[in-house]
């Protein structure tokens, strides 16, 4: 059976015409395609394609008008050729209404037809998901391609019965008000999208049999999805869309308290020469989990975050303030602070503090509440349930903006391979240091934020490292 959907450009792309040379052009935001000497049913095909609609089948037809009939197969290979670069989208009418539009995400894709058989049951994908975008529902899959505009209550309603498996026909029943050829054409555009999967015989869909898929959640296969490139047609990479909007973060957080405690500075070229060789230091690296007796002490604590966590310099740009330190950090942004959760260390009293990189100086923030003790308490039993907490837990937490201001679908991304770079950073300088260091994989940023009192979605916890002296 022939593609029953009507079929239009994206919206996004444009045609020009020129009488004169009878040319036509195809534009869209990446690429143009010229036709010259054009063929008036071609250019009539073409721009029905603009207009969005007709079917397959009308566009052949007004292929074949008139007395010089444009060939089929060559149009076909334009159609293709169009649809490889991801320019067409497929349309479910009802009573000259738009129901749904599938619109390819990114090219170097194929819109390969898939009908349902009506006697088949078929279910949602629990990687499909909808949402609100620019007022209009928009249906989503990390499996899938294709976005599709939910554009009637219809296409949510049939969505909606189809997470639980069901037949063209049980459908037809529950919902009368939607004619059966139509639930019949969103059905197969959901099939030919990867939104729905034919249930099959021992009552499971395909992603479900599947060991590879079985074993990605939800979310995780939409953060790959969307913030690698391939699947989406978000804007990607350094786009600073807020330039000239909002302020972008200053480089350097000002100061958090008046209770500042100033650290000691280690001779760092001193160290150049008489430290541990370098090769010894990622030999000799190890986690772990157990302390000394005497606890680690403020002049310790201070060449560690000196060594790890310090600003060598800052530099002010156009597009905001930027600095450089010990570790890499994706466009100098650094956008990672400090916390030290301080249980034993010499020198400095129990409670939480945020480290300042510039003045290598800690503020202290709180004494050891009920909060941060609970924190503590939790990063013992990630610590493999450990007999005591780190003698210092460095919460590591990020000023998202900072990153977001400048990145688009990478921010996140970027944030925990920044936290990735800095686990290990410590890991080298608290094994130079003779000290224990142990990441942790999990933390709760809620309890963090409430600890000291910040917004979730200004600055939230990001990882955690325990550290102490070692046993
Ligand atoms: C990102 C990351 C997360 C980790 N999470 C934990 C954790 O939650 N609890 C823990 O006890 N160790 C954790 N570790 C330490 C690993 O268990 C450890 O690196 C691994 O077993 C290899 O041992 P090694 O570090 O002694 O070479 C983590 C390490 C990394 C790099």
């Amino acid at each position: 059976m022939s593609q029953p959907f009507l079929i239009s450009f994206k919206p996004e792309i444009s045609l020009q015409e020129s009488s004169e040379e009878n040319q036509l052009v195809i534009q869209s935001p990446e690429r143009k395609l010229t036709f010259k000497k054009i063929h008036p049913n071609l250019k009539n095909a073409i721009s029905s394609l603009a207009e969005g609609n007709s079917t397959l089948s009308q566009l052949l037809d007004i292929l074949q008008q008139g007395e010089e009939k444009y060939p089929i197969l060559k149009f076909y290979t334009y159609l293709q050729k169009f649809s490889h670069l991801g320019w067409l989208c497929h349309s479910v009418v009802e009573s000259q209404q738009p129901m749904a539009m599938a619109i390819p995400m990114g090219g170097n894709f194929q819109f390969s037809y898939q009908e349902i058989t009506p006697e088949l049951p078929y279910s949602l994908s629990r990687f499909a998901y909808s949402h609100q975008v620019g007022g209009k529902m928009v249906l989503e899959s990390p499996l899938s391609q294709t976005k599709i505009l939910l554009l009637s209550w219809k296409s949510s309603a049939l969505i909606n019965l189809l997470a639980k498996p069901q037949t063209w026909g049980e459908i037809v029943q529950q919902i009368p008000a939607i004619a059966p050829e139509t639930v019949q054409q969103f059905l197969s555009l959901l099939l030919t999208t990867k939104m729905v999967s034919e249930v099959l015989p021992e009552g499971k869909i395909q992603e479900e049999t599947n060991m590879n898929l079985m074993q990605w959640e939800f979310h995780d296969l939409l953060f790959h999805t969307r913030s690698r490139q391939g699947r989406h047609d978000a804007p990607y990479g350094g786009t600073y869309r807020f330039l000239g909007k909002i302020d972008p973060l200053p480089g350097v957080k000002p100061p958090m308290s008046e209770e500042v405690i100033k650290l000691e500075q280690p001779d760092i070229s001193n160290l150049a020469t008489t430290d541990v060789p370098f090769t010894q230091v990622l030999e000799r690296r190890k986690s772990l989990r157990e302390y000394g007796e005497t606890p680690i002490n403020k002049q310790q604590l201070g060449e560690f975050l000196y060594r790890t966590g310090r600003i060598k310099k800052t530099r002010q740009t156009e597009r905001g303030e930027l600095s450089e330190r010990v570790y890499p950090s994706g466009g100098g942004i650094y956008e990672l602070e400090l916390y030290p959760l301080v249980h034993l260390c010499e020198g400095i009293s129990a409670g939480l503090y945020h480290y300042c990189p510039q003045k290598h100086q800690l503020c202290r923030l709180s004494g050891a509440t009920a909060t941060v003790t609970t924190l503590l308490n939790h990063a013992r039993i990630t610590m493999g349930n450990a007999s005591n907490p780190p003698q210092v837990l460095i919460i590591l937490a990020a000023r998202f903006q900072r990153l977001a201001w400048k990145y688009q679908s990478i921010a996140y991304g970027l944030l925990l391979k920044h936290v990735g770079v800095f686990y290990q950073t410590m890991y080298l300088v608290a094994t130079a240091m003779d000290l224990a260091p142990c990441a942790l994989g999990a933390g709760d940023s809620d309890l963090f934020t409430q600890a000291l009192g910040l917004d979730y979605y200004t600055e939230t916890s990001v990882g955690e490292f325990g550290l102490g002296s070692k046993k």
